[in-house]
């Protein structure tokens, strides 16, 4: 089969595309013909060799973790699929022709391949944000970097929840944070009194790590009011940096429940073919994706 591998860390100049083994499916785990793979910045900082404590590896490495397409073998003790259904979740090495998923769920009516390779990582990570950061409905909940994959989702959770959000991103990406509910604001220069104009602040979320956690912990008034998934000096803040993964099958199960309820949309960006793997890293490290980047396979 083919698959994306990369022999040493480095820039997206090392990933290749390979003839490779098939992987198969152990106790407890499934098989899938992989049809899309979702492309999230965990996997180029993987290729970089950044975050190897959390994502140990041996190289040759394939990439990719989250995928969506057509269960083709079952392991021992898998009962809630079969054979031919479709899902989508959460493996290793997902950017290839067939892949082994750990965390998976059958895929709601309606939704693409290439819409369901884009929700797992994102929507783990921000129902977990949501879940640590405490905001209450009614209550007002800052976002800083609200335009990308896990802000698109935050955005979305918040409103069906009844959260009110102001979300900060680019000027380009204004309209479409409103249309996801929030109050929108553009981040740089004078953000802080933008955002105060905006009213008051119960809690905030830093989701692009842009060196923002002194002010928002200011806005709040309190770092135990603020959560970042993306810098690394919050404990000099006193800030929560979240990196532990909760329960990826409950956050799919909720995901198939907003999607099914009309309540979530996750945009594609793009899409690439496995041969362009390279690109899609380019294009994500540039950090100005507005949902998901996607691998169509
Ligand atoms: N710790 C964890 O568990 C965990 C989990 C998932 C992701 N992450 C990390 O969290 C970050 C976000 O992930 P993602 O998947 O949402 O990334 P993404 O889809 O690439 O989104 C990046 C977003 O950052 C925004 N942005 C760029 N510069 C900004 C600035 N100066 N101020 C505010 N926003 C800015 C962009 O908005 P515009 O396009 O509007 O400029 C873009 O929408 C990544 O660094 C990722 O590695 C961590």
């Amino acid at each position: 089969m083919k698959k994306v591998s990369f022999a040493e860390f480095g820039g997206p100049d090392v990933l290749r595309l390979v003839d490779a083994e098939e992987p198969h499916a152990g106790p407890g785990r499934i098989r899938i013909a992989v049809r899309a793979a979702g492309v999230n910045p965990v996997d180029w900082r993987i290729r970089e060799g950044q975050v190897l404590g959390a994502h140990p590896v041996t190289l040759p490495s394939g990439v990719g973790l989250d995928a969506a397409g057509i269960v083709d073998e079952v392991g021992e003790g898998v009962e809630d699929v079969e054979v031919g259904d479709r899902v989508f979740g959460e493996g290793t090495d997902t950017y290839a022709e067939f892949a082994v998923l750990g965390a998976w769920a059958r895929m709601p009516e309606g939704l693409t391949f290439e819409e369901a390779a884009g929700y797992p990582s994102v929507m783990e990570t921000a129902l977990r944000v949501v879940r640590e950061v405490g905001v209450r409905p009614g209550q007002t909940l800052l976002v800083s970097g609200a335009s990308g994959g896990v802000g698109s989702a935050v955005l979305q959770i918040a409103r069906d929840r009844g959260i009110r959000v102001i979300g900060t991103a680019g000027a380009a990406n204004q309209e479409y944070l409103r249309g996801l509910g929030a109050v929108a604001t553009t981040y740089g220069e004078g953000w802080v009194e933008r955002v105060r104009r905006l009213g008051g602040v119960d809690a905030a979320l830093d989701l692009a790590g842009s060196g923002v956690l002194r002010e928002l912990v200011e806005l709040t008034g309190d770092p135990e009011r603020v959560v970042t998934i993306a810098d690394l000096g919050a404990p000099e803040f006193g800030v929560r940096f979240s990196g532990v993964a909760g329960s990826v099958p409950a956050a799919l199960a909720e995901t198939v429940d907003l999607i099914a309820r009309g309540r979530l949309h996750i945009p594609v960006e793009k899409t690439y073919s496995l041969a362009e793997a390279a690109a899609a890293h380019v294009d994500s490290q540039a950090g100005h994706t507005r949902g998901r980047r996607v691998i169509i396979v």
